[in-house]
């Protein structure tokens, strides 16, 4: 170690891994990162950022000096004093597949020597599993080896990760001994000098804290849905309402926006992981059990509505404004957009769809075909139809030309899942439908 400046190695360039090396890379430290996908290293190498998010780019360009990019763990564990754990665990089953995890242990396990290495696992994973990573790590190692391993859960955003990283709430670290918490408080020296609260435990605590963090977040969405779904037969406006709750500071204001559900990689499969774990512990976590369905019901709900308002949905021309799972993201993993597109296309309808930044990833699942299109603009997509649905908060569908809205389609209703017009900006001749609030 010199003067604070740590070598680093990050293994999976995924958001999370990415992220955690531009940023640590501006800290200042050497970053070395290790994937398996050579496409993702080719555009790595000549400083392109093989993911949509934003200021992500331009802090690799910044630091790229500071950042190497190999194929072969061996090397980044030859290369660094810490290694942080940042592959997938997609579901599987019903259950997070921790096998790149085993596979990112056993590697580096069989590049061990003897000088000591502390390996942090940032991946979200079940509690316990920093017990598996430790084992592996002894299991196949060859020699006498020297480490530990410690917890580090992110709490990045998809779309502000990187802003969420260099300005946290708070950051969580799980260890076993005072050499690792050293470590870790060099590693994040420029936040912790900032303020930011560092709160040390032990790793399956901070295992926990994560699932018990996400599953809470999801838990707060689906309560507004409900009471959103409550409002919209009593005539109340939820927007009001949340505002309203969201003044007690003991509520919060953040993230009491009803819509169409949570998406993304992490709630939902963090949910059902969680209510997984507790059950394996005896516990029926039947409150997650409750925010997991409501979520999906959200979906067929609006799926409803589009019925309730169009009478039938078949032959209908129906304009899609966003397909990410929420805006600033070019992802779409579990996005409500895929239940919906499926069923409405099932239906029969007829689907123009827009999104600024999902739309290559949105081909893979639903190629253009006879009644689904793709459309270059937002406008492009309203020719002729019969209702516009808004299924992601996008700031360019936020200030519309109306007018010019109105001419281009054949009926003018909108249909928003999203909330993102206020009742009275809504020009005459609209129909205008939304989420928890009066028609
Ligand atoms: C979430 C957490 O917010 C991060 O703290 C966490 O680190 C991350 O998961 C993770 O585990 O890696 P993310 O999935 O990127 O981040 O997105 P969020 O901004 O949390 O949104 C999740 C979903 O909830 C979106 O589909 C969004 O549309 C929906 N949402 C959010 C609502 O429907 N209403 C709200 O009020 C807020």
């Amino acid at each position: 170690l010199r003067g604070g400046i740590l070598k680093i190695g990050i293994i999976g360039t995924g958001y999370v891994g990415l992220t955690t090396a531009v940023c640590f890379a501006e800290f200042g430290h050497e970053v070395m990162c290790s994937d398996k996908d050579e496409k993702k290293l080719k555009l790595l190498k000549k400083c392109k950022s093989p993911i949509y998010e934003p200021k992500l780019e331009n802090l690799l360009h910044k630091n790229f000096e500071r950042l190497k990019f190999t194929s072969k763990n061996k090397e980044v564990v030859d290369f660094a004093d810490a290694i942080f754990i940042c592959v997938g665990t997609p579901e599987k089953n019903g259950k997070p597949d921790l096998s790149q995890v085993e596979e990112a242990a056993r590697e580096i396990a069989l590049s061990l020597k003897n000088d000591y290495k502390l390996i942090i696992e940032k991946s979200t994973v079940p509690v316990n599993t920093y017990q598996w990573v430790k084992k592996t790590l002894k299991r196949y190692s060859k020699s006498s080896i020297n480490f530990d391993v410690a917890s580090n859960p992110e709490f990045l955003r998809e779309g502000s990760a990187i802003d969420d990283f260099m300005n946290p709430d708070r950051i969580i670290v799980g260890v076993e001994n005072k050499k690792a918490e050293k470590i870790l408080r060099k590693i994040y020296k420029p936040l912790i000098k900032k303020g930011v609260p560092f709160l040390v435990t032990d790793p399956a605590t901070a295992e926990i804290i994560k699932h018990a963090s996400n599953s809470f977040l999801a838990m707060k969405i689906s309560y507004i849905n409900m009471v959103a779904n409550l409002c919209e037969k009593l005539g109340v406006d939820v927007t009001t309402v949340a505002k309203g709750m969201g003044y007690d500071p003991r509520i919060g204001d953040k993230f009491l926006n009803a819509g169409i559900g949570y998406g993304g990689s992490c709630f939902p499969k963090d949910v059902r992981t969680f209510i997984k774990i507790a059950e394996e512990h005896g516990i029926n976590f039947s409150l997650l059990r409750e925010t997991e369905k409501i979520n999906k019901a959200q979906r067929k709900r609006f799926i409803e509505k589009v019925e309730n308002v169009l009478w039938i949905n078949k032959n209908k021309n129906i304009a899609i404004w966003g397909l990410s799972f929420k805006p600033g993201t070019d992802d779409i993993r579990d996005a409500p957009s895929i239940d919906i597109v499926s069923e409405l296309s099932k239906q029969g309808a007829n689907l123009r769809l827009y999104d600024p930044k999902a739309m290559e990833n949105f081909k893979k699942i639903f190629p253009e075909s006879e009644n689904i299109k793709y459309c270059n603009d937002k406008y492009e997509a309203l020719k002729n139809a019969d209702a516009l649905l808004i299924l992601t908060e996008w700031d360019e569908f936020k200030n519309p030309n109306f007018n010019k809205m109105k001419k281009l389609m054949r009926l003018p209703i909108i249909i928003d899942g999203r909330n993102i017009y206020e009742l009275d900006e809504i020009e005459e001749g609209f129909e205008y439908y939304s989420v928890g609030r009066r028609a």
